[in-house]
């Protein structure tokens, strides 16, 4: 017989500590944070799930790669390496290092938006919608109807809606439309693939009207791995090749390299328009850096370097999907509520459904995190009422669409025995929901407010 068991793929060569803490420690820590995880010091988190970003474990090679950063201020040898790997995997004439996503977000937006315009994507990640706003451009989610529906299973919920954007091209002027985006996994819309199909789908269109593609590419390795397990036809192809033939479809893409990059660091921007690149990198000197290191020191260039590689083993990638798919499974069997089926990156509980005792606008998703925080010392984030919640023009607040909770797994950090740890916790707040209660807000700020408020119980 096979042996059936997956493992996590490495060994551990450094570890770093993590502190347990009493539940009367954790209430006082909660109490004085104003009930908001991102207040509580990260030293008093025991498994910290609020996002995968920039959370990943390096590999030896990784740090082995870093000695070799050459930080010369122009024409580093550790950027011609950097330009290779994402070339070799991406295929874009020109790279432009950035020192995060959001910062490649600023610049595509800046050179290609106008007021007035419309840019379509999938779901805009909030920095992502933020940074075409701030353009003057209006930021349109065009998902496929299935995406709103956390218990409804799809194998790529990810996909954009075609037949809307098409409608949407035709409605307004071609030239309104700079840019269509396609987010791979899509992130806000739980950590879902989009299919090649779709890609092919919604490249054609944009063919048709002579509008480039942009791959917003930080979940690129799990989106490929995906399409491998699920889409007719491609199982027999490696990641690598599925992702290359991802990037064959897009005209450029914007990167986070802290996510499918494995790097705690760093992104990019891709094109292969020799204008727009020209205009994109005297915008890059301006705030970001010089075009070979883009705010970035030669040694990230060069872990990057290398995490884009590795991010494409098999045996990671599955690793990486079985992980996740099993905290999911676990708690969902036991009655759960979660957004179906599990993402790549997360696994969203829908804490409406979790608590429904408690009205969107006591924020039910804020409440749960802070229950798995009082029961285990859990860090998780609330994608919901509080992050994207809304005034009326009477200044009334108006709920979300959806509550949702986001447990974000950390790339290579934790092992099953860590994941084995949070269903516990989850089922035993599961098993006591009902004596849980709904939050007041006593303090928050006009725009990003869900840094930075405050609450108490009700
Ligand atoms: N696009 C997507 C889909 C993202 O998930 C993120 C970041 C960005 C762009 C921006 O990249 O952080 O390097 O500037 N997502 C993180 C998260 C913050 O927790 O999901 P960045």
């Amino acid at each position: 017989m096979p042996i059936k068991t997956i493992i996590e793929p490495f060994r551990i060569k450094t570890v770093e500590s993590i502190r347990s803490t009493t539940r009367t420690e954790r209430e006082r820590l909660l109490e004085a944070a104003g009930y908001n995880l991102f207040l509580v010091p990260a030293e008093f988190i025991l498994i910290d799930l609020l996002t995968d970003s920039g959370t990943n474990a390096m590999s030896t090679e990784q740090w082995a790669a870093m000695m070799r950063g050459d930080e010369s201020y122009a024409g580093s040898p550790s950027f011609t390496r950097f330009r290779e790997a994402v070339q070799d995997i991406m295929g874009f004439r020109h790279v432009i290092p950035t020192h995060q996503g959001r910062a490649a977000e600023r610049i595509l937006f800046t050179t290609m938006c106008k007021k007035g315009d419309v840019v379509p994507n999938n779901t805009h990640f909030d920095t992502t919608r933020a940074n075409c706003e701030f353009a003057g451009a209006e930021a349109l989610d065009l998902p496929i109807p299935e995406a709103l529906e956390p218990a409804r299973i799809h194998p790529f919920k990810g996909n954009m809606d075609t037949a809307r954007l098409a409608e949407l091209i035709e409605r307004v002027e071609r030239d309104k439309v700079p840019l269509v985006m396609l987010t791979v996994t899509n992130n806000s819309g739980g950590g879902q693939p989009v299919s090649m199909e779709n890609i092919r789908a919604v490249k054609a269109i944009c063919m048709r009207y002579g509008i480039p593609l942009y791959i917003d590419a930080c979940r690129f390795a799990e989106n490929a791995y995906f399409i491998k397990l699920r889409e007719p036809g491609y199982a027999d192809k490696t990641p690598r090749e599925i992702a290359q033939e991802m990037f064959r479809h897009a005209d450029g893409c914007t990167m986070s390299a802290k996510k499918d990059g494995l790097a705690n660091i760093g992104g990019f921007l891709c094109t292969n328009d020799d204008a727009l690149a020209q205009r994109e990198k005297d915008l890059l000197i301006l705030t970001e850096g010089f075009p070979t290191y883009g705010g970035l020191a030669g040694r990230d260039l060069e872990a990057i370097a290398v995490g884009l590689h590795e991010a494409l083993e098999v045996d990671y990638l599955n690793y990486r999907i079985v992980s996740t798919a099993y905290l999911g499974s676990h708690i969902a069997r036991e009655g759960v509520p979660i957004v179906q089926p599990p993402g790549g990156h997360a696994i969203y509980i829908d804490a409406r459904a979790f608590l429904p005792h408690i009205p969107p606008l006591e924020f039910p998703g804020v409440a749960l995190a802070c229950e798995l925080y009082a029961e285990g010392g859990i860090r998780s984030v609330e994608i919901g009422t509080l992050m994207f919640g809304r005034r009326d023009e009477n200044g009334a607040e108006q709920p979300a669409p959806m509550d949702l909770l986001r447990l974000a797994i950390p790339r290579r950090v934790y092992t099953q025995s860590h994941v084995d740890y949070v269903v516990e916790v989850i089922l035993e707040v599961w098993r006591r929901r009902e004596q849980i209660r709904g939050l007041e807000l006593t303090y928050q700020t006009k725009f990003l407010r869900h840094f930075s408020a405050r609450f108490r119980r009700k």
